[in-house]
Parts: C-alpha cells; structure tokens; sequence
C-alpha cells in the first residue's frame, strides 16, 4: 500500500541514527527526472578509538568514494542531508527489522518491513554486533581492482588483524601531526595496498595516511600507479624494486605489510621492518622454498634431521609442510630476539588460500632473553638451517 513519501522517510531517520541498532544502511537508484548526488550511500556504525561513530561511504560519479564518520549533531545533519536526497531505495537493516522504501513513478513511498530476530541470535552467541566487513564489498573500488570474492576474504581477514594495532601504530604519527606511512612490500596486483590505504585513512581522518606499495613488476606498479589516479586516491604510490634494495620512503615507517610475498621475500620484507624499527608488522607468508633446499641439501650430504625427528621429514608432503612450520617458527623466534612481540595465528579459512598463516609482530623494544635465545640457536643449530632473516638482520638481534 503506497504512503506519504516525507512521512515514510521521517520514520527511516530514527532509525538510522539508533547506532546500538543500526546495522547497516544502503540509499542508492534514482527518482523519475532526478539524479540524487551522492549516487550512492551507505551507512553503518563503526567503533573507532574516539568511540562509536556513524559512518558514510558516498560514491560520487568519476571520484573516489568518500568517507565520513560523524557523531551527534553532526550525525543528525548528514542523516536529513541524504534523506533529502532524490534516491529511489532505502535498504535499512537493524537488529529487530529489515525496512525497504522504493519511490513509485507517483512519487509515492512503498514500504516493506520483515522483523528479524537479530537480538536474539546476538544474545545466544555472545556477539555485541553483527559481524561486518571492513570494508563494503560493494566498495568500487573492489570492482576497479578486479578482485575475487577469495581475495575479498583474504584483504578483509587481513584488515581484520591489522585492525586492533592500527590505533595503536596511529597514536604516534597523529601526535606528531604526520601521516600514518604504511609500506606493503610485494604488493603485486594491490588489492591489500588499496584496502589498508582506505581503511587506515578512516581510522586516522585528517592526519592523513602515505601508502607506499612495492613490487619487482613494473608492469603491476605501472597498472597500481594508474589505478589510484583514476580512483583519484592520494597518498598512495608504488615503486618498481626489490623489496631488499627499495626504499619505502624516507622518515618513520609505521606498519610494513606482506601478503604473500614469495618465499624469502616474506623475510626480506621482515627486514625492512626491523630495520626501520616498524611498531607493527603483518607478514602472511607464501612459498617456503628456502628451508626446504637447504633440507634437501642437507639430505644429499648425508646429514638427515636431528634424531628423533627423521619420521618429519622422510615423507616429501610432510617434508614440504614441515618446512614451512620450521621456517615461520624461526622468523617469529628473530622478531622476539629483535624486540618484537609477535603471534602467529591463522588468518583466513584455508577454503580461500592455504597459505593462511599470518606473522603479526608489535615491536616492544623488550630484551631478548637467554631462554628464547638458546631455544632459537638450538633449533637452527639441530637442523643445521641458516635462515635467510638472521643473515638480514643478524645484528638487530644480536644474532
Ligand atoms: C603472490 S604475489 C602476492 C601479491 C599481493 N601481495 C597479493 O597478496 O595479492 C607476490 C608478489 O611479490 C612480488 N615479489 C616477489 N619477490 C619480490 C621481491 N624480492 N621484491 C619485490 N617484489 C617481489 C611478485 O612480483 C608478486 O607481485
């Protein structure tokens, strides 16, 4: 039954500004003879280190979408502005309902409300909200990368653990009115530089944040340097090299990134960190090959694994996964004797990569001591492995 459409709207409002309710928001289409500018918005609650904010993502045509997170007065303003706006839907989900408003030709509202039982399923499992993306997966910006749901998960995952520390690896640069300057070492085809860069640029607002993506592939630099152009991203760049051999930019380099950056890349990307004494770190390795040569090696000579370890490795598959295990043990052990304090968890469900182990190291400044320091040199010692990341930065932890 179609109704007032400013009486209808008016009822949307309340909703939209109920952040402890509000799940998300979406306005998007057009009415009959009007273009509404933003072409799109969506809403949604957000917990920043200043508190719970509500937080607009706007498409604007040729442009990059545009963020606000607001609260109070401010919030109420942005809320009557996009209300105001010619949109031909509103999709509003909370916790207790799920309401639709389409314009008819007549200009007439058609509401359709489904109540859900989100309270519910919130209290049984102990959640305080929906769990939500990051990042829209209607972003545009995915669609400008090209990027597959699988990768989507991945770069969500991934902002998802960079999340907790990012306040943290903020406070400094925001206290010295800089830039948060972020480093994705082997970003390859971008879809993490880009989603870091977006995402870190709502948590630290005006302070700004410089994104600075390497790659050996020109080709990928040349098509990443494009991109954020067209986009019309700023403070993003990428640089053709070596992570070994590039700079990252000069001053205080504040979070290093490596998503699968292949085999001792991961641990030159490592370096970089340490030596620029980076306070946080989010490495997810890819291909172990490093270790597993000098095994093999190893193997050939006839020095087998210490005893009585043979059954690890007498098989290629275990072989293989061992390999893996023993290399990214040994990379958090130099971090924690470098000063870090680090876990390794799982990042992604192995249905989106198997490479899913993430090192997330926080750098603590503590001394290493003699426990940590014999169990690495034991380790090493009985495998008789000498990992790519001691010869990089032996001395920063006094290696
Ligand atoms: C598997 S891709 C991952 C790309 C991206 N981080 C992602 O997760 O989508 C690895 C990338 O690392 C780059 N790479 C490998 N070794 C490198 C090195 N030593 N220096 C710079 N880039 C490197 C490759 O060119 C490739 O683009």
């Amino acid at each position: 039954m179609p109704e007032d459409l400013n009486d209808a709207l008016a009822s949307l409002r309340p909703l939209l500004l109920d952040l402890e309710s509000l799940v998300r928001a979406v306005a998007a289409g057009r009415r009959r003879g009007s273009e509404p500018v933003p072409s799109r918005v969506e809403l949604r609650p957000v917990d920043l280190a200043a508190g719970r904010r509500l937080q607009a993502v706007l498409t604007v045509a040729n442009s990059a979408p545009l963020t606000r997170n607001v609260t109070g007065d401010e919030a109420g303003r942005l809320v009557d502005e996009m209300l105001a706006e010619p949109f031909g839907n509103w999709h509003v989900e909370t916790l207790d309902e799920v309401r639709q408003l389409r314009v008819t030709k007549k200009g007439q509202a058609q509401v359709h409300v489904a109540r859900t039982s989100r309270r519910d399923v919130l209290r049984r499992t102990g959640h305080d909200r929906v769990r939500q993306r990051l990042l829209d997966p209607g972003d545009p910006l995915f669609d400008a990368l090209g990027a597959d749901a699988d990768k989507r998960r991945q770069v969500d995952a991934f902002l998802r653990l960079l999340a907790p520390v990012a306040a943290r690896a903020a406070a400094r640069p925001i206290r010295a009115g800089r830039p948060l300057h972020v480093a994705d070492l082997g970003c390859g085809n971008a879809y993490l530089t880009f989603a870091a860069h977006r995402y870190l640029l709502q948590q630290v607002g005006e302070a700004g944040v410089r994104t600075v993506g390497v790659d050996v592939r020109p080709d990928m630099v040349a098509r990443n340097t494009e991109l954020a152009e067209r986009l019309g991203l700023t403070g993003l760049e990428f640089v053709v090299g070596e992570i070994a051999g590039t700079d990252p930019g000069p001053g205080d380099l504040d979070v290093v990134l490596a998503l699968h950056a292949c085999d001792t890349a991961t641990d030159d990307a490592l370096a970089v960190a340490v030596t620029r004494r980076a306070p946080v770190v989010l490495a997810a390795p890819c291909c172990h090959h490093d270790v597993q040569r000098q095994l093999a090696a190893r193997k050939a000579e006839g020095q087998g694994p210490p005893p009585p370890y043979g059954a690890l490795t007498r098989h290629p598959i275990l072989r293989e996964r061992f390999a893996d295990v023993l290399t990214d043990a040994v990379r958090a052990g130099i971090l924690r004797l470098a000063g870090y304090r680090v876990d390794v968890v799982e990042f992604v469900d192995s249905r989106h990569t198997p490479r899913n182990a993430l090192i997330r190291a926080e750098w603590t400044g503590a001394r290493p001591d003699d426990v940590l320091r014999a169990e690495y040199d034991d380790l090493v010692t009985a495998w008789g492995i000498r990992p790519r990341l001691a010869d990089l930065i032996g001395k920063a932890a006094s290696l």
